[in-house]
């Protein structure tokens, strides 16, 4: 076991298992790149402020260039015994320069030091997910755009409502990934602060400079309050709430897709490459892929109620519970990633059965809110234009009849204002061309929901 760096006031080595207890490296190892980064830029500012010499400096910054590409190359020894990845590079930088590499640590604390790794991981990690969101919903538009005609039904309650196309049904999903495009565009504006040089609590008694650091590492500006820099983790919840709602809109056309495919629905057929078999039923073909994404849901949710537990009784300033918060957000960004990037494929490669999509949106009576309508135009409050529709409606059931099925004659005994042209105002492609109006179903509306996606994506 070798010393720690913090071991001065202590008169007993750490117990074995309190030391592995104790630990985080197994995990902020994620951190390494950024957190080398960080000490560069400290490194370059503390030479600027002449707190330490330009050689030292020199001789820091090659140390650490080495650690790098240690690092890069997977050749850096993590161990348990060096606690976090902090105090990992520190040790290793100590044995390829000496100890010069001491004086890194000047002006610094851990709790700067992580605060500012975590927001430069994220920035990372959310760069990313923006990529994969882009994706999907270019896949999401392009899809719209080939299927534009395809009718199905529209549900409330999961019982048939109205007919609408298959792309307006498409194109709502490409509304919620632009939302949730822009809430990680938003949430980069507030990771945009750099904590690194409020020390550990109080701020420094060096003459650092600030803006430097913050400049070398892209960020716009300091934070302004050393206590908030080192216990704020509301980017992390921030985050973490962000990719719950993703994960979410995932996880509700996952449910669709899911329901879509069986032999009930038959709405949709999903790639052979996107799905498993049964090991004992051989007809089975498993649309494993979004059930997985709808069951990583909870798991996405659970992160977030984590880290939300673990701050919520929390004193200022940093608080070794902190230490609880990089695992939940490590799982989400991973498994919000991976849902992304299978997704999109998965949208592009299935297939749709339209001709069952269409017999399916003329049952139910879809186009029963036209036939009052209708009559309404016609002059017939709208209450007792309901109350006629459903008297047919019950007629029809009762024959085991579309309303679209009935004779003029049978049609005029509910309501003398219905004429011969009430057959262009009930059959599903009527109903659906009808509904021109912006964020209505009608094809050209949906046509100005694609104009307007692209106009997003082309713009981001
Ligand atoms: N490993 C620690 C964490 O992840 C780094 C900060 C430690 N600070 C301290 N004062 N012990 O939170």
């Amino acid at each position: 076991m070798s010393e720690k760096p913090w071991a001065g006031r202590f008169s007993l080595p750490t117990d074995k298992f309190v030391e592995e207890f104790n630990a985080s490296i197994h995990f902020d190892k994620r951190f390494a790149e950024f957190d080398i980064k960080g000490s560069m830029a400290h490194v370059k500012m503390l030479s600027k402020q002449k707190i330490i010499t330009d050689r030292e400096s020199e001789e820091i910054l090659k140390g650490l260039e080495i650690v790098l590409t240690e690092i890069k190359e997977g050749k850096f020894i993590f161990k348990t015994e060096d606690e976090d990845i902090h105090m990992a590079v520190e040790k290793r930088l100590k044995e390829i320069v000496g100890p010069v590499a001491g004086k890194l640590h000047t002006a610094r604390s851990r709790n700067d030091q992580v605060a500012v790794d975590f927001r430069m991981y994220l920035r990372s990690e959310i760069g990313e997910i923006k990529n994969y969101l882009k994706l999907l919903m270019k896949v999401i538009l392009e899809k719209a755009r080939q299927e534009i005609d395809v009718i199905m039904p529209g549900y409330t309650h999961l019982q048939t409502a109205q007919p609408i196309l298959f792309s307006h049904y498409l194109m709502a999903y490409f509304e919620m990934f632009k939302r949730d495009y822009q809430r990680f565009t938003d949430l980069l504006k507030r990771l945009e602060f750099c904590p690194l040089g409020a020390g550990a609590l109080a701020g420094t008694t060096f003459d650092i400079d600030r803006d430097f650091t913050a400049n070398e590492l892209g960020f716009f500006a300091p934070t302004l309050n050393s206590l908030d820099s080192v216990s704020d983790r509301d980017f992390a919840l921030e985050f973490l709430s962000s990719a719950s709602i993703c994960q979410m809109h995932l996880s509700r056309i996952s449910e669709e897709f899911i329901i879509f495919s069986t032999s009930e629905f038959a709405f949709i057929e999903l790639s052979d490459d996107y799905c498993t078999g049964s090991s004992i039923m051989p007809q089975k073909k498993n649309p494993d892929i979004p059930e997985l994404i709808r069951g990583k849901t909870g798991r996405v949710y659970g992160n977030m109620v984590s880290l939300f537990t673990t701050m919520k009784g929390l004193p200022l300033a940093y608080n070794k519970d902190m230490q609880e918060d990089k695992e939940p957000v490590f799982d989400t960004a991973d498994t919000l990633k991976a849902s992304l990037k299978i997704f999109a494929p998965m949208i592009e490669k299935m297939t749709l059965k339209k001709d069952k999509m269409y017999k399916s949106a003329k049952l139910g009576f879809s186009t029963a809110t036209d036939l009052a309508d209708y009559l309404v135009r016609k002059g017939l409050p709208f209450r007792d234009a309901h109350h006629v529709v459903g008297k047919a409606v019950a007629f029809c059931l009762d024959k085991k009849i579309d309303l679209s099925d009935l004779k003029i004659e049978e049609l005029k005994g509910f309501c003398d204002l219905i004429d011969d042209d009430i057959y262009n105002f009930i059959t599903v492609e009527a109903s659906v061309n009808s509904r021109k109006a912006i964020g209505g179903t009608a094809k050209v509306s949906v046509e100005y929901q694609i104009e307007q996606g692209e106009k997003f994506l082309s713009e981001i």
